[in-house]
């Protein structure tokens, strides 16, 4: 256990490392995730089935990463429950808990949370290493929420955790994971990070059912096989400068401002901008197109192919992009493994079978 009272001193997190630009954050609030949980949007019927069906409600609900309590004084309301949290800053009211080194058993509780977010390579950027460096060293985990669901998963039968959208598409083993909740609203009230709800039961062996909000998409098993595995092709070139596609990555804030494959020469984004780290914006070299007809043909084509798998897996296995559009739907990213999927399927190279393409 320790106990912290810690300032809140602004630090220079840096936002281009070429140029040295730098912006002040909150290193307190940054470094323990510290963005609360607000509002009921999170206990969706899916997550309230979870919770009244897998496990007994009337009986007790912990979270470690307590925070204002929240989500807490929704359990107590709605299936009147007993709550105890912890936390690890002493000015909330918890008993003062390190719960990213270990939670304490509750012999039957229920884990409801929130955990702290904060990406490895961000906690370095962000000048947090000092205070949160510690977590990452030899636990193998690339996350701070990933630290936390080790602990959570070590100290509780039953999770509820709000966690980053990213999980769907990482390597966190979800042998215990039921089911997975992508919210479309946001349930916080100062940052529009992409989260799903997870729901963690003591049998492994799952294979987790995914959701949009209230709506049943598909088994995870189901989305890793439309993803597929594809290897390097030769034919092509992602983030080639003088490429003769163009690739805008990322939805926009309008709804029409969809993910699509343009003509290089109708694309309208600076070729100089384009670096090996480009990941929204980029070109293409796609040698074998070699004639604006074909460039053109093939455009068409992908952005059919592309169109077709968001339409048939309601846009999961794209990974979520921050904000939404202004319809309030999840922006999306489309990763170039998928994207090197969706270019090979319109050069019409057979690829491992996806989804079925009418
Ligand atoms: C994202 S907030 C969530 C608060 C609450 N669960 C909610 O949803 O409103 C995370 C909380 O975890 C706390 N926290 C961060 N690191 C912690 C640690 N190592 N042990 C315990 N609590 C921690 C922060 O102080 C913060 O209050």
């Amino acid at each position: 256990m320790s106990k912290e009272r810690l300032p809140r001193d602004l630090g220079e997190m840096l936002v281009k490392a070429d140029s040295g630009l730098t912006k002040q954050v909150d290193i307190t609030k940054v470094g323990r995730g510290a963005f609360n949980t607000k509002g009921a949007s999170w206990l969706n019927s899916v997550v309230r089935e979870f919770i009244t069906g897998e496990y007994h409600p009337r009986k007790n609900a912990v979270d470690p990463f307590a925070g204002q309590g929240d989500m807490l004084i929704l359990c107590e309301s709605e299936f009147g429950m007993e709550t105890s949290g912890f936390d690890i800053q002493d000015d909330l009211g918890w008993e003062v808990n390190d719960s990213l080194e270990s939670i304490p058993r509750s012999v039957g509780a229920i884990c409801i949370t929130n955990p702290p977010y904060l990406a490895k390579y961000s906690a370095k950027r962000k000048s947090m290493w000092p205070m949160v460096g510690h977590y990452y060293e030899g636990s193998g985990r690339s996350d701070l929420y990933e630290i936390a669901l080790d602990r959570c998963l070590e100290s509780f039968d039953h999770i509820v955790a709000i966690i980053p959208e990213t999980f769907l598409h990482s390597k966190y083993p979800k042998e215990r994971c039921q089911r997975i909740v992508i919210l479309e609203e946001n349930p916080f009230e100062d940052t529009t990070f992409p989260v799903c709800v997870t729901c963690w039961v003591p049998e492994i062996g799952q294979d987790p059912t995914i959701y949009v909000a209230d709506k049943k998409i598909m088994q995870f098993s189901k989305m890793i096989e439309i993803k597929g595995d594809v290897t390097r092709s030769n034919r092509i070139v992602f983030n080639d400068p003088d490429g003769n596609v163009g690739l805008k990555a990322v939805d926009g804030t309008r709804p029409d401002d969809r993910i699509r494959f343009i003509p290089g020469d109708e694309f309208d984004y600076p070729r100089s901008s384009i670096k090996e780290s480009s990941r929204l914006m980029t070109y293409l070299d796609i040698p074998e197109l070699d004639s604006r007809m074909k460039i053109s043909k093939f455009c068409g084509r992908a952005n059919e192919i592309l169109e077709s798998y968001r339409d048939r897996s309601e846009d999961i296995i794209l990974s979520g992009f921050k904000g939404n559009n202004k319809e309030g739907r999840r922006r999306r990213r489309l990763d170039y493994r998928l994207g090197r999927k969706v270019i090979l399927e319109a050069l019409g190279v057979s690829v491992q079978t996806t989804l079925d393409l009418e």
